[in-house]
């Protein structure tokens, strides 16, 4: 899972490759390199860790060249090493590469018995090895590119580099994208349109099974069938330019503080397209015959789908089929044909939410895509896209994008319930309403982060951390145990506050943080036993409810966050602001790197 590009370029392509590489260091930071063409010779630099190490790197030893590939990585078959880097080269090819090659151990040992050796640890290596091969037999490098590639399991995106060819980079993919960019006497190719943001917005996207051959004056696709094929150019819209922090220490804390604004942006763009009834819009879904409601994702993006399960089961009346995606379609799960399919992701990218949609596509009625990046393999696919509007989120933890994922999902089930009347014309207003205030309660929270950070600074001398919440807050408190754990490295596990006492209570001790998450609804008594239940093992809460909780629990909590009162179908978004903060200030507090932690990568696009 990594991020490629290539560049038939008018300049010096090794300062494009790297400003290129920073827009994808997203998807990976284990290590980079890039290789170019000089004087018809393929030079290389690659470099362990984040992509500053490869810029170090090429400021104390440069490389020359128009025409180069590059590549950041996050390791899936052999370690995080320079050797494991990419481009792997061998002999006069060098190639990138994003997926998992799944017949490597079996090419690999094909080509060792025919005498080559392998120098790394990664799957990538015996595509180089093949394609070399094929050229040794006298193959044209395309010709062995090609050849190469049908030899090819698994899913890649892959971009080949031959010495002494400076007007020639061979793109190929399949179950990962790639995509053509068109400049003015320079061509790109790479894993996405931001890469390309500061060059070209004039994109084709390949096909799965496409393969490329990309000159300076253009590309010549060949189809999965090897026949010539037309690629349609698009002009994207792609916004490579929010990659300042602000006076934030860092881009988690900054998007953490955007969600009032954007909030209040998606109300203006869903309170258009959705209060008019009968209007037909080009992103209004009809619900009024549908039987069923698939949702899936993966991380926090399926904890969005978990809490739209309660808003469509309720306000709509629709049962939802809710699976992780990595899980859904292996389960193979019979789904009807009158059914909806929600797929939600900031990125559009996750190969396994990618895999899920393909598998519903064949049956359900319609594929809806909840996305944030617009350009998205997640958004060309599906029938319907419904912009998340979050802007571009740069830090691997996501926080804005749950909260705007959630506020687009609860605009579908009052819509879906008014369109089914289940939902009341007065309780549809009443949350329209409500959702107008949120920005502002957001804010009310956001002015509690002194004392969060207070609070934080106790909660980083802990070794683990339990989050409990029932109804709606269950998966706010999934959201919080993850978000703790990516970022400070504490071991935090969500509960359903009813299940603490099927086993993680004896968890508890004196030392062990337990976040309450209870906003006083109808299972506010409930939840609320349950912290009883906590203190009366000696345990330490901390509990996050709105004032009137506050005042029915007087009991010895060791901390208590008392938010604004929010309609309670809204509580989710407002009540998930705390437990972003408590983790970011946590992480900080004990000095990790909150926006690239270790091991991550924000776009996961291998299964
Ligand atoms: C956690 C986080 C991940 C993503 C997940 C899905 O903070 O960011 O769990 O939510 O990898 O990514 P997208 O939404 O891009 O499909």
């Amino acid at each position: 899972m990594c991020g490629i590009v290539g560049i038939l370029g008018k300049d010096e392509a090794a300062p494009i490759l790297l400003k290129a590489l920073r827009q994808l260091e997203y998807r990976g930071y284990d290590s980079a390199g890039i290789a170019t063409i000089d004087e018809g010779r393929l030079r290389r630099r690659r470099a362990e860790g984040k992509l500053a190490n490869l810029s170090e790197s090429l400021a104390r030893d440069p490389v020359a060249g128009k025409t180069g590939i590059g590549h950041t990585r996050w390791a899936t078959h052999g370690k995080p090493s320079e050797e494991n880097a990419h481009p792997h080269q061998v002999g006069p090819v060098s190639i990138v590469h994003n997926g998992i090659i799944e017949n490597y151990r079996e090419l690999r040992a094909e080509l060792t018995s025919a005498g080559s050796t392998f120098q790394t640890e990664t799957d990538t290596e015996a595509v180089a090895q093949l394609c070399a091969r094929f050229l040794r037999d006298g193959l044209s490098p395309v010709d062995a590119a090609t050849k190469t590639v049908d030899r090819l399991r698994g899913s890649y995106a892959l971009c080949f580099l031959f010495e002494g060819e400076e007007d020639l980079i061979v793109g190929a993919c399949h179950g990962s994208a790639l995509v053509i960019g068109h400049g003015v006497g320079e061509m790109f190719v790479a894993s996405d349109t931001l890469a390309l943001a500061t060059r070209t917005n004039r994109v084709s996207y390949l096909e799965d099974g496409d393969i490329a051959i990309v000159t300076r004056v253009g590309v010549t696709v060949l189809d999965s069938k090897r026949k010539q094929a037309d690629r349609p150019r698009r002009i994207a819209s792609v916004d490579a330019s929010t990659t300042d922090k602000g006076h934030f220490r860092h881009y988690m804390l900054k998007e953490i503080h955007e969600q009032p604004t954007l909030l209040a942006r998606s109300f203006e763009h869903y309170s258009k397209s959705i209060q008019l009834i009968g209007d037909k819009q080009a992103d209004r879904i009809d619900y009024s015959i549908v039987d069923r409601i698939v949702l899936s994702g993966c991380g926090t993006a399926f904890y969005a789908c978990l809490v739209a399960r309660y808003w469509f089961e309720r306000l709509a009346g629709i049962p939802v089929d809710l699976d992780l995606a990595s899980e859904f379609r292996y389960r193979e799960p019979p789904l009807s044909d009158r059914s909806i399919a929600f797929f939600v992701s900031q990125s559009g990218e996750t190969a396994d939410t990618l895999s899920a949609l393909r598998y519903a596509k064949k049956t359900v009625s319609k594929t809806v895509a909840v996305v944030n990046v617009e350009e998205s393999s997640l958004a060309r696919e599906s029938d319907v896209v419904l912009s998340i509007l979050a802007g571009r989120e740069i830090s691997v933890a996501s926080t804005k994008a749950f909260a705007c994922q959630m506020a687009t999902l609860v605009w579908q089930a009052i819509d879906a319930g008014r369109q089914r009347n289940t939902l009341e014309a007065d309780g549809f207003r009443e949350i329209v309403m409500a959702l107008q205030f949120l920005p502002g309660l957001v804010s009310q929270v956001l002015d509690l982060e002194s004392r969060i950070a207070v609070i934080s600074r106790e909660f980083a001398t802990s070794s683990g951390a339990l989050f409990i919440g029932r109804g709606m807050m269950f998966p706010i408190a999934l959201e919080g145990a993850l978000k703790l754990k990516e970022l400070s490295y504490i071991h935090a596990e969500g509960y359903a506050g009813g299940e603490l006492k099927h086993g993680p209570i004896s968890l508890v001790d004196e030392k062990m943080p337990v976040v309450v998450i209870a906003p006083t609804d109808s299972l506010f008594e409930k939840t609320y036993s349950n912290m009883q239940e906590v203190l009366a093992r000696g345990g330490k809460t901390l509990l996050i409810t709105d004032s009137t909780g506050a005042a029915m629990s007087d009991i010895g909590c060791w901390h208590t966050l008392v938010l604004p009162e929010v309609h309670p179908v809204l509580a989710p978004i407002l009540y998930t602001i705390p437990v972003q903060l408590l983790a970011y200030h946590t992480a900080a507090t004990k000095g990790t790197d909150v926006d690239q932690p270790r091991n991550l990568a924000k776009s996961v696009t291998v299964e």
